[in-house]
């Protein structure tokens, strides 16, 4: 039986909380949030103990720490935990800033930690069959990804202002998967963004509005676009166009079916948000870091996939505020 602790009970916290308990071989054994009562609820939902982060630390009875922190305080709790000889599943992204990211990767490495990024929609069962037809040939070269991730709405003004903007915290999860489909890093980005859905946003500095065009060395490419608001649900789709064909993703339901009358032909709602469309994959990425965890599997995706996501995403926001086409070395 693996022991894990949870560090932040808030949305994400909640959702990982939750796919811990219907692991097996794993156990949620401890909760700290700086706000007792998320994490006293936590503790009474999966029958665990609320703990402090020092406690934490100090348990030789841990053996991996879930990181659902706000993103400003993941590398520094990666650094500690890892020090302290915890696997650790950190939330994306591992911090807002390049530099920082790399500084941390190295004491991973140095200690020879395990650190695993959650970057969740790699296990979506839809998106990793759209993985799995690509490398085994079945659309020939994948040329061209088409990714399309619209959120029902925009997050409050106090997590948009700690979140490191639109390309760092939500387009980071499309720019894993556009590296994931074409298994390539770009060489070039180019990215715009606007502010259509709430001047408050601008007032934070931040876009909620984007359309970004990723080139590969190989010549490869990818487009994205993002927005904040979408009227009709959480919007979730990829296409990838290849030298022999093309395989879509599209968006999934809570229920699947179509109604045909003489009025025309109409599908339930989308899913609301990621808590319930990404449901399974949530569930596949925690038993990913278990397995792991068990050595049955190496972590993945790794810090490097953390650090490239973020190069793209450090790229798109600097195109987006200049204007200019981006190159990475
Ligand atoms: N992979 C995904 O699909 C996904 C989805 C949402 C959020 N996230 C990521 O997860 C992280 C958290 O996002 P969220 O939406 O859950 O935010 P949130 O604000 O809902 O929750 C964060 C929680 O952390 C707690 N907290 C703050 N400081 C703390 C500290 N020092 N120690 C312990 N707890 C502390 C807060 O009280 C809060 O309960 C962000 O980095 C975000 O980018 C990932």
């Amino acid at each position: 039986m693996k022991h894990i602790a949870l560090l932040g009970a808030g949305r994400i916290g909640q959702v990982h909380a939750r796919s811990i308990s219907v692991t097996q071989g794993a156990r949620l054994s401890a909760v700290f949030d700086v706000n007792l009562a998320a994490a006293e609820a936590i503790a009474q939902q999966y029958g665990c103990k609320t703990a402090t982060i020092e406690s934490i630390e100090a348990d030789p009875d841990i053996d991996g720490v879930l990181i659902c922190t706000p993103t400003d305080l993941h590398a520094q709790q990666i650094e500690q935990f890892i020090t302290a000889g915890k696997a650790v599943f950190c939330e994306k992204p591992i911090d807002l800033d390049v530099g920082r990211v790399k500084a941390c990767l190295d004491v991973v490495s140095t200690k020879k930690g395990q650190l695993m990024v959650g970057f969740n929609r790699r296990f979506d069962p839809h998106f990793a069959a759209v993985r799995k037809a690509i490398s085994d040939g079945q659309i020939g070269m994948a040329e061209l990804a088409i990714i399309t991730s619209r959120d029902p709405a925009a997050p409050p003004a106090d997590y948009i202002r700690r979140s490191g903007g639109i390309f760092r915290d939500m387009a980071i999860h499309d720019f894993d998967m556009a590296l994931f489909l074409l298994d390539e890093m770009p060489v070039q980005v180019s990215a715009t963004g606007s502010v259509l859905t709430d001047p408050e946003i601008a007032g934070l500095g931040d876009f909620d509005t984007a359309s970004i065009w990723l080139k590969m060395a190989s010549g490869k490419q990818a487009v994205i676009t993002n927005s904040r608001r979408a009227s009709y649900g959480y919007d979730q789709r990829i296409e990838v166009h290849g030298s022999k064909g093309m395989i879509t993703a599209e968006n999934q339901r809570p229920i699947s079916i179509e109604l045909a009358t003489q009025e025309g032909f109409s599908k339930p709602a989308l899913h609301d948000f990621f808590m319930t469309r990404y449901t399974q994959a949530y569930a596949a990425e925690i038993a990913a870091f278990i397995s792991a965890l068990n050595g049955s599997a190496t972590m993945n995706p790794t810090g490097r996939d953390g650090l490239n996501a973020l190069l793209v995403a450090e790229a798109a926001d600097r195109s987006a505020r200049t204007g200019k086409i981006i190159d990475i070395g």
